[in-house]
């Protein structure tokens, strides 16, 4: 299991002090769209100045029509990140282009179709998909696999379901995570690390936790040796 240390604080400069604090951790950092619109790819570059080891998820979470799906992933895959998302309701034919394009590219990033979202109940996603929410995220992920994708973003609850249907080395990444059962926010679906342990989740996503912390980096260790 990873760690994915969300940046979603309102500057950069609160970002990369966060990271000064984090430097010497072996970490997974998350960029998210806040950020990246605001700082853009400098961004991505200071943070590797902290530490070049340090490997980055580029948040944007894609969806679109193929064609521009494939021209983003074409200039994203410039950027050199480690890891991107693209929404699996983008469609089959969406992510079939994103994997395509990215065949051309020396050490492409990690694909991760969002699913559902962890800020969606059951009754807020079947509002929108007229489809229960586990079924459908079940679903997903065979198709994100069958379209080549490297794994999916979804919720604890779901992540064992999908070890076990989809395949132990179809990878899961999960957010709302609240590592010692901290306020949950707007978040719905949320889960404690020995939670997304049990679920064999590969990345876990931690933001507020984190960065509201009167200290971050103890809070970061103890997730790193409960790990
Ligand atoms: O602060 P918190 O730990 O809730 O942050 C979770 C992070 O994970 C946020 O940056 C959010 O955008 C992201 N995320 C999520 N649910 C998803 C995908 C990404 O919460 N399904």
């Amino acid at each position: 299991m990873k760690l994915c240390v969300a940046l979603d604080l309102p500057s950069a400069g609160e970002n990369l002090a966060l990271l000064e604090l984090l430097k010497d951790k072996d970490l997974w950092v998350k960029v998210g769209l806040r950020s990246f619109i605001r700082d853009g790819a400098l961004f991505l570059e200071q943070i590797k100045a902290i530490n070049p080891l340090f490997r980055i998820f580029l948040d944007l979470k894609l969806y679109d029509i193929p064609n521009t799906m494939g021209d983003s992933i074409e200039e994203i895959a410039k950027l050199k990140v480690s890891m991107i998302t693209i929404h699996a309701s983008s469609g089959q034919e969406a992510m079939r282009e994103v994997m395509q394009r990215l065949k051309a590219v020396p050490n492409p990033p990690l694909v991760m179709a969002v699913t559902a979202l962890t800020s969606f109940d059951e009754k807020g996603f079947f509002e929108i998909y007229h489809t229960g929410l586990e079924t459908q995220v079940l679903e997903f992920a065979k198709t994100a696999k069958e379209c080549g994708l490297n794994g999916v973003v979804c919720s604890c609850a779901e992540s064992q379901t999908i070890k076990e249907q989809v395949g132990a080395d179809f990878l899961t990444l999960t957010p709302a995570i609240r590592p010692f059962g901290e306020n949950s926010g707007d978040q719905k679906r949320v889960a404690t690390l020995e939670d997304a342990k049990t679920a064999r989740s590969d990345f876990i996503v931690v933001g507020r936790p984190i960065y509201k912390a009167q200290n971050p980096k103890a809070v970061v260790e103890q997730i790193l040796k409960e790990m």
